[in-house]
């Protein structure tokens, strides 16, 4: 998350995640299930523009940035949003269906403010995805509306609020890279050695609950302190084994996009590849950046899906 500040404006950068494993331990009686995940902010970002008004409503606009425009600003915070553009677009809604609209009107009730925002949501980040974008989107609202508004609140208490808006908008707040639990709102901040990702979305995408809902957790034993030492230790030959989404049989069973991304990372000699999140989008994990822009390059030839080259864990979030 980056974020700066002019006058009654703030813009933040939001990052999308991958989840380089994720192990689902039950259904719980709430309806959720109980996850441990290793999550990670990468380098292909939303841009998310609060501007204070002292009274009157909160209003949203949405853009959206398609293809090479999206690529291009993908590892670059603060540009791209001047290239392709597209008009004000029907596909993302801009009332009480957008977390971030929610996000907003969450925060100034609670705070029992009166204050009003315009917001406008540049997104470069693919949805129904399993990227995390709309968490992230919410997570960067209730940033820059406690700093705009001037309320003060603690990332505690943000992150509190947050987790009513969705599971993954606690990890936002935090950024980096995040050892999840519960249902995946308990973090538990890594530190981790960079790795050189490629990001696929196929053309088509999944619903989280869609995906939840064909979940059948298999209970197999999943050794995640070692896992995380492989990790630290950045012994990336290990990697693969450590690589798992339990929500993947699911998303394999709705799309076949997944299946097919997976196979074709297979075959390109990676440290590995695996789902991330909910799907569909899949990420293969790169021995360097020139390999992961080749094996991008394929990727787009086969018309997989869109193609993202970048890099995580991105830094934690500084506010
Ligand atoms: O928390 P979030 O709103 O992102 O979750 C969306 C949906 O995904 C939930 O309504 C639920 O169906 C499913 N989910 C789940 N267990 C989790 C997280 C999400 O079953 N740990």
């Amino acid at each position: 998350m980056h974020i700066r500040s002019s006058g009654a404006t703030v813009e933040v950068l939001s990052p999308a995640k991958v989840n380089l494993w994720l192990a689902v331990r039950g259904k719980r009686n709430d309806g959720y299930h109980e996850l441990e995940t290793l999550l990670l902010a990468i380098g292909l970002y939303d841009t998310l523009r609060f501007s204070a008004r002292p009274t009157g409503p909160i209003t949203l606009t949405c853009r959206r940035v398609w293809g090479d425009a999206a690529q291009d600003a993908a590892g670059q915070p603060g540009e791209g949003d001047h290239t392709t553009v597209s008009p004000r677009c029907e596909l993302l809604p801009e009332g009480e269906e957008n977390l971030v609209y929610r996000a907003a009107q969450l925060l100034r009730e609670r705070a029992g403010s009166q204050q009003g925002a315009a917001i406008e949501l540049v997104k470069r980040i693919p949805m129904a995805a399993g990227l995390g974008g709309g968490s992230s989107d919410a997570a960067a609202t209730l940033l820059a509306a406690n700093r705009a508004w001037g309320l003060g609140w603690s990332r505690q208490r943000l992150a509190e609020l947050g987790a009513e808006l969705g599971s993954d908008v606690p990890f936002f707040l935090t950024g980096g890279a995040a050892l999840c639990r519960g249902r995946g709102e308990q973090i538990e901040p890594q530190h981790l050695p960079s790795l050189p990702l490629v990001v696929v979305r196929p053309p088509s995408g999944l619903r989280t609950p869609d995906v939840y809902a064909r979940c059948r957790p298999d209970g197999t034993p999943f050794p995640i302190p070692s896992w995380l030492e492989t990790a630290r230790r950045g012994d990336w030959g290990a990697l693969r084994d450590c690589l798992r989404n339990d929500l993947r049989p699911a998303a394999e069973g709705l799309t076949d996009g997944v299946r097919r991304v997976l196979q074709t990372l297979e075959r390109q000699d990676l440290w590995g590849q695996q789902m991330s999140g909910s799907g569909s989008s899949c990420f293969g994990v790169c021995r360097s950046l020139r390999q992961a822009r080749r094996v991008a390059a394929r990727l787009r030839a086969a018309g997989l899906g869109r193609v993202f080259v970048t890099t995580g864990p991105q830094p934690a979030a500084s506010w």
